[in-house]
Formats: C-alpha cells, structure tokens, sequence
C-alpha cells in the first residue's frame, strides 16, 4: 500500500483527482471504477474543474459504478445513476453508452451482479477503482462479513450503513435494505486502486484496514492484498495511524502524486 497524508480535505481531494488525470493523459480510453458518497463529490467537481480547463480528457473512458440500491430505477432521486449523472455525467455530456452502473429495479438482482462482473471482464477489467471507506470499513457496500473472495452480488447493508446514508434521502423516505455491490475480488483485479478517505470519522476505519489483520471484519483490510494501492488521506483521516511517521518519510508531504 501506498498511504499518502496531505494536510487537509482539500489537497487529499486534490491528489485523487491528480491520480485519475494522470491516469487518463496516460490512457485516455482507460476504464475507471467510480464510487458515490459525499466524499466523492469534490473529486467529481475537481475532475469538471480539470476537463473544463482542458487539462484532461473525460470523454473517451469507459465507466463502473461500484454499487447501486436494489429497487431504484436510474430516474429515482437517489439511485446512484442519479448521483452520477447530476455530478459528472450530466454537466460532461458523457455517452451514456460509456457509463456502466447495476441496474438496481432489475428483476433479478442476482443475474444483474453476474452480468456486471461479465461486463467488467469484456471491457477489458478496471485500470483505476475509486474507492471510499465506510466507517465501519466496507469498499463498496461490502459490509463487515463480506468474503474476501466475493464476485459482484447482492449484499445486505448494515444498520450503520443505513443510518450513515439516510442523509440522502427524505425523512418520509427509507434506505433500501439492499444493495448490488462489485464485489472484493472484483475490486482486487482492479489495476489500480485509489481508496480516499477524509475526516476524523473515518481515522478508526482507516487504521484498520491498512494496519489491522487481514480480516471480513473490516473489508476494506484486502486492500492490504492489492499489488497496487494506494491511500490518499487527510491529517485527520491518518489521525489513528500507528506508523504514521513512517508513511510521511516515505512520502511527504508537499511531493506530487504519482502514479507509480
Ligand atoms: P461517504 O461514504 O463518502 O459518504 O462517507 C463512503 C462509503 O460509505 O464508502
């Protein structure tokens, strides 16, 4: 792992979205993994900022979302096509053939998990997954429990989960119980993966998964598995780290992201 401390939110954000230009100068038709939340939404906003300022090219990658609730279509408020397409997709004009997420009304969520592994695979696979953390430490909606060797599936989400992402909706609305997520062996094969996390509610989480046992306790520990990951933080998300020192003198602060 890669575990990168910048002082605050907004050069974490910046750093992650350094990664993913760097990624698409490189490879321009690259395949990115994507994620929702809130700390996503500044990336998505730095990476209009970058595309609009011609500094990097959006348009000719092909996308995956991780995750999207079972039994919302796209159009509901609070799918993740939605998310996506009021965040990035929309203001991009991005075709909508290049966007992949689960469809969350399909009719067999199950066969629709396996389809989106099948899809993943026949794009070629993922060069750079964008990942956030929960705090009780799932990728994706990966919940504690989760195999370390799961495909794309349905999981049940966690009450925590729930709770933390009912934010979103109305308070007349519930949070679907369920979810179509890419699963952790999904995630592994993944080219690259960048995992950010900003905020003190996430510091215990963060410390688990980069310097816990490898563990279905706290999902997010296989990334301790992945040949090439990297962590990008702010001082308050590393606040629990135990070798915190160690990763500022591999890395220091101030230095400019890259991708190796
Ligand atoms: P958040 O969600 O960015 O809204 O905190 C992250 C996650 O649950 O993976």
């Amino acid at each position: 792992m890669k575990i990168l401390i910048l002082p605050d939110r907004e050069a974490a954000v910046a750093a992650c979205v350094d990664l993913i230009a760097q990624t698409l100068t490189a490879t321009p038709d690259a395949v990115l993994g994507l994620a929702t939340g809130g700390t996503m939404e500044p990336v998505y906003a730095g990476l209009l900022a970058r595309a609009r300022a011609g500094e990097v090219t959006l348009n000719r990658m092909t996308s995956f979302n991780l995750d999207e609730y079972v039994g919302l279509p796209p159009g509901h408020p609070q799918s993740y096509h939605t998310y996506m397409q009021e965040r990035l997709f929309g203001p991009l004009g991005f075709d909508p053939a290049r966007a992949h997420l689960p469809r969350g009304d399909a009719s067999d969520p199950m066969a629709e998990a396996v389809r989106y592994d099948a899809a993943i695979m026949a794009a070629g696979g993922i060069d750079l997954q964008l990942l956030g953390i929960g705090g009780n430490g799932h990728i994706g909606f990966n919940e504690p429990s989760s195999s370390l060797a799961s495909p794309t599936r349905v999981k049940t989400l966690t009450r925590a989960t729930r709770a933390a992402n009912a934010r979103f909706f109305g308070p007349d609305e519930t949070v679907p119980q369920f979810a179509i997520t890419m699963g952790i062996a999904t995630i592994l094969r993944s080219r690259h993966a960048v995992l950010l996390a900003t905020g003190g509610p996430k510091a215990a989480a963060v410390a688990a998964m980069a310097e816990g046992p490898l563990s279905a306790r706290c999902p997010a520990s296989a990334l301790q598995m992945h040949p090439k990951a990297t962590i990008v933080l702010d001082a308050e998300a590393a606040a629990d780290l135990e070798l915190r020192q160690y990763y500022e003198t591999v890395h220091p602060q101030g230095q400019e992201v890259s991708l190796d």
